[in-house]
């Protein structure tokens, strides 16, 4: 496991965009695994800054998403897709047939699980897996449970989820109950996993998660058994790694 503690958001945010570049740059058809929230956008940011100075092609890059509300219309503004095309891919030039986010908006979930891990299984591996992490430890939308699942599938959002995204929405109410996420399997399969932390708030998960014990009550603790496994933190979420 490899941990930078930075000292600015900026500096995270170019070694963040850096190992994502570097990615794209090094692997003739690269695979990346995407995340949304608040943590990665600074990131994609960088990422749209250096793609302008033209020192990067996303033509022949692949990308999957880990997660995307269910219930929400096709294009609604706090839908995934939406915030994916407003950081990242209204901005570079991936071809649309090369990006992969579960379609929530489908009456069938089951079968719309079946396919996007079809769809990840033909792709092989991802090279590059981004990941925050929610304040119960989640990653992607694997929340809390005595066994997580392996496969994508479908999730009912724990509360402190649910008020955490709140903030994007209206009122609670309209804050989706459910969720699609990708599984354990197809995260810990990355060839590498790129897990970003930024904020007080998450300094006792993070550190919980990378030193505790390995338990399923705080999914992000199953990265340590990851082989290429980098994290990248603000000195607020990294307080308790520099002691
Ligand atoms: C988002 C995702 C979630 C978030 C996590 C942290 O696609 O899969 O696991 O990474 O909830 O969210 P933020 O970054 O908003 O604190």
């Amino acid at each position: 496991m490899n941990i930078h503690i930075f000292d600015s958001q900026e500096k995270l945010n170019q070694a963040g965009a850096g190992i994502i570049i570097g990615t794209v740059q090094t692997k003739q058809r690269a695979i990346l695994g995407l995340a949304t929230g608040s943590t990665p956008t600074g990131i994609y940011e960088e990422v749209v800054r250096e793609y302008n100075r033209g020192l990067v092609s996303f033509r022949k890059t692949t990308t999957f998403n880990l997660d995307e509300y269910v219930g929400l219309p096709v294009g609604h503004p706090e839908s995934y897709l939406v915030y994916m095309q407003q950081h990242l891919f209204n901005f570079i030039d991936i071809p649309a047939e090369q990006i992969h986010i579960p379609d929530g908006s489908l009456e069938d979930t089951l079968a719309e699980c079946k396919r996007y891990d079809e769809l990840l299984a033909d792709a092989g591996q991802i090279d590059l897996q981004l990941l925050g992490i929610g304040h119960n430890g989640h990653i992607g939308f694997n929340e809390p449970d005595h066994a997580l699942l392996r496969e994508t599938h479908a999730v009912t959002l724990r509360e402190e989820t649910r008020q955490a995204n709140a903030i994007y929405f209206d009122s609670m109410d309209e804050v989706p109950a459910q969720a699609i996420t990708m599984g354990m399997g197809a995260i810990l399969k990355a060839k590498t996993i790129l897990l970003v932390v930024r904020g007080a708030e998450k300094a006792e998960i993070i550190h919980k998660a990378l030193t505790g014990p390995i338990t399923t009550a705080i999914p992000a603790s199953l990265l340590q058994t990851h082989p290429s496994l980098v994290v990248l933190m603000d000195s607020e979420a990294g307080r308790l790694f520099q002691t």
